[in-house]
């Protein structure tokens, strides 16, 4: 059994060569650029986890955690030219570098470099495996629809909210989950509750990604202070101050969503902070974990395996990264 520490540093010791070609360079380049900005690889780090849980890794293991990081790092490329960002992992982002075109199909070619790791695991494995990975990657898709969509919706509902982010974020930990539980050979009931953690780790993981993209420190997060709100994304820091606030606050946030107002980051910020957004995100933030921490419970190990996971769980819920 192995620590967070150890098993992020194990994984990088294998995903860190070069994953693709050299020629044409400039799209390899543009793919391999965002693998070496590093990130947290907690989406791998998970599945490594889940396949520990029940005995050694599976060396094939390897395969679908470096398939789910590609997988990950393809969304991040597409999702950061639909949210108009322009800086991640404390860098320049793909399409900023180089240009929109080229970060598609960098994109496009970090999820064939994935499935080309799943096609190298055991056949035995494999339909389960890729129809896991499938369900997973149409859903991510789905999230995203969503949350695009809901750009142009004035007001959308808490349950909407949890909706998106259970699609496009929640899924990708839950199914990393599953799939590590696969390889490591778990049996349904022990599958199902993993993924059930995983996904409830996911949401709680990304009201603190929402959080922090309004209120963390730029230096340790790594993207643009503010990106949601310039964007006028859905969060719930929004759908709460809508829901707690005076009839004039609502007003007035209403109408900074709408405009392009110099001081909308910094009016909306102290809109939030007036109507008790710390609070509530953090409540929030600790009624998913609490939800995750009952399936872990029913994860027929010894409790002393589940050391890692508990420790990765508690990590992510005060990162500042
Ligand atoms: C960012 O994911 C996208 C979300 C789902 C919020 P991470 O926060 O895991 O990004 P990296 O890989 O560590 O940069
Ligand atoms: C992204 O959500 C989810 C996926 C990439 C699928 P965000 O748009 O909030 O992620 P960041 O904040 O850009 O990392
Ligand atoms: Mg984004
Ligand atoms: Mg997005
Ligand atoms: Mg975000």
């Amino acid at each position: 059994m192995s620590s967070l520490k150890e098993l992020s540093a194990l994984f990088e010791s294998q995903f860190k060569e070069r994953q693709f070609p050299e020629q044409p360079q400039q799209l390899y380049d543009a793919a391999q650029y965002l693998l070496t900005l590093g990130g947290k690889r907690i989406r791998p780090v998970l599945c490594l986890m889940a396949n520990e849980l029940f005995g050694e890794i599976n060396k094939d293991t390897f395969h679908v955690a470096n398939a789910i990081e590609l997988f990950h790092n393809f969304t991040l490329v597409h999702d950061d030219i639909m949210d108009k960002s322009a800086i991640r992992r404390g860098q320049p982002t793909v399409h900023t570098k180089y240009n929109e075109p080229t970060a598609l199909l960098a994109g496009d070619v970090m999820l064939v470099t994935g499935y080309e790791h799943l096609n190298k695991i055991q056949t035995k494995y494999l339909p389960r495996i890729l129809s896991l990975f499938n369900k997973t990657a149409k859903e991510v898709c789905e999230g995203q629809q969503l949350d695009m969509e809901f750009e142009n919706r004035e007001t959308v509902s808490f349950e909407e909210y949890e909706t998106m982010i259970t699609l496009k974020t929640s899924v990708a930990l839950a199914a990393s989950m599953e799939l590590g539980a696969i390889m490591g050979g778990a049996g349904l009931h022990n599958q199902h509750h993993l993924y059930e953690f995983g996904k409830f780790l996911g949401v709680s993981f990304q009201v603190q990604d929402d959080y922090l993209d309004a209120f963390g420190d730029p230096q340790k997060f790594g993207k643009t202070p503010g990106g949601d709100i310039v964007a006028n994304k859905k969060t719930f820091l929004l759908i709460h101050a809508l829901n707690v606030a005076d009839n004039d606050t609502k007003a007035s946030l209403n109408q900074l969503f709408l405009s392009k107002d110099e001081h909308k980051v910094e009016s909306v910020l102290q809109i939030y902070k007036d109507c008790g957004v710390d609070d509530w995100a953090r409540q929030l933030k600790n009624e998913y974990y609490q939800k995750a921490m009952i399936h872990l419970e029913e994860v027929a190990v010894i409790e002393k395996r589940k050391g890692p996971l508990k420790e990765l769980a508690a990590y992510l819920l005060n990162r500042s990264v």
